[in-house]
């Protein structure tokens, strides 16, 4: 049986009608760049996000871009990022010219910690930017409580930009994420929970100042045609990718409810694997190489754990195989039942040739070295079948009983 990591057929096939609908508007509109589409995108996605303001742009890259741009971030400043985290969370740092600074992980949730934070935190850091890996919220108080207190003792500001591009419809403390920091930023990239027909992303806000210098931003720093505030770029949204949007805004909640639902599934019936374990959340508050080592003990697999304040919407299914090229065995064995598997992220971002490497790479990240040894991403969109599932949980429990 197939079981694909990604089934976009199986989501959109259901939708083609609303969706002919909203690309026949379109088409009649003559109106294929911003416009009311993407205004009604932007007030129609709110409620997800929590925020006051929100901007369509070309991608969950851009949304970055934008948002660091708008807060001033170039050359001479420092920006805290995740070791683990897709590219375009440090890479956008480096195109201004400023200096990412990555930070080790937390390996139960694999998101950045305070502790990680406040051990980089200098006075070049102009702003942090937590990654809701995974669909998962980071631990905002704690980070928000850190950067609070080194910028009362240095007398500095530091922003945090929430990367929610995995992230939308999370909470975290009941409140959306993408609400949190100065901005919030979201990709509609295919394979996210709500997956676009292109490029698109979202810029949002709670600041109405500098919504308005990211609204410039979007349009090559310009308010009035052809007079130019700043140094902003094409980052705008098209109108067919909003008219689209807006028809899966509507069924976002069900998307996020089945991969719920996919998760507890695997979670509750991958656990009778010998040497199986789920990862706890007491082990975070301190969580040294050391202590997750003697805590995890013989482990062969580690579930993800969904944090008690938490909401997560499962963008990926994410566990640790352990072991010397176990990781990459399962992989292959799941590809030979045809079972796709993914791993996020092979390489921790210090590690990539583009991006500079900081002093302490060879001990600085041991969580981010492990886990992008030990990581594998599992189906776990929507649509999937129970048979289908079943067959996924069948190939692990095997591969496992045959080692
Ligand atoms: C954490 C994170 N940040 C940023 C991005 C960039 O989004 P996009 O692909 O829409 O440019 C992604 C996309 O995968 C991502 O996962």
């Amino acid at each position: 049986m197939k079981v694909p990591l990604l089934d976009l057929a199986a989501q959109n096939a259901v939708l083609k009608e609303p969706l002919t609908q909203a690309f026949q508007r379109v088409l009649e509109s003559n109106q294929f760049i911003l416009g009311p589409e993407v205004a009604a995108f932007e007030a129609d996605i709110l409620p997800w996000t929590g925020a006051k303001h929100s901007l369509g742009v070309s991608s969950g890259t851009d949304a970055l871009m934008v948002a660091l741009s708008a807060l001033g971030i170039g050359p001479g400043c420092e920006v805290i990022c995740p070791a683990f985290t897709f590219f375009a969370t440090a890479s956008c740092v480096a195109r201004l010219g400023a200096r990412p600074v990555f930070a080790d992980i937390c390996p139960v949730c694999f998101n950045l910690t305070p502790k990680e934070v406040a051990r980089r935190l200098t006075r070049q850091t102009r702003a942090v930017i937590p990654v809701h890996l995974f669909g998962q919220a980071a631990d905002m108080d704690g980070i928000q409580e850190v950067i609070q207190q080194y910028s009362n003792e240095a007398e500095t500001k530091i922003h945090i930009v929430e990367d929610a591009a995995q992230a939308i419809g999370a909470k975290y403390k009941g409140r959306p994420v993408g609400s949190f920091g100065a901005f919030g930023t979201f990709s509609f990239f295919p394979s996210k929970n709500l997956g676009g027909f292109g490029e698109g992303g979202l810029v949002t806000t709670n600041d109405t100042d500098l919504y308005e210098t990211a609204h410039m931003l979007r349009s090559h720093g310009s308010k009035v045609r052809y007079r130019h505030e700043k140094l902003g770029g094409n980052y705008r949204m098209d109108a067919i990718q909003a008219a689209l949007l807006r028809v899966k805004l509507g069924y976002l909640d069900r998307y996020n409810a089945g991969r719920s639902r996919n998760a507890d599934f695997y979670l509750s019936e991958l656990k009778s694997i010998s040497g199986c374990i789920q990862a706890e959340e007491s082990w975070c508050e301190c969580a040294t190489e050391s202590i997750w080592v003697s805590k995890t003990g013989d482990a062969r697999l580690i579930l993800p754990v969904e944090y008690a304040h938490n909401k997560s919407i499962w963008n990926q299914f994410t566990i640790r195989v352990i072991g010397e090229g176990k990781r990459d065995a399962l992989k292959n064995f799941l590809a030979e039942r045809e079972i796709g598997s993914e791993i996020y992220y092979p390489e921790p971002l210090y590690n990539q040739p583009c991006l500079q490497e900081p002093e302490d790479a060879e001990q600085g990240f041991p969580h981010a070295m492990r886990l992008s040894g030990e990581c594998l991403s599992l189906p776990i969109y929507p649509e999937l079948e129970t048979d289908q599932l079943e067959w996924v949980v069948k190939a692990i429990k095997d591969f496992f009983n045959q080692l």
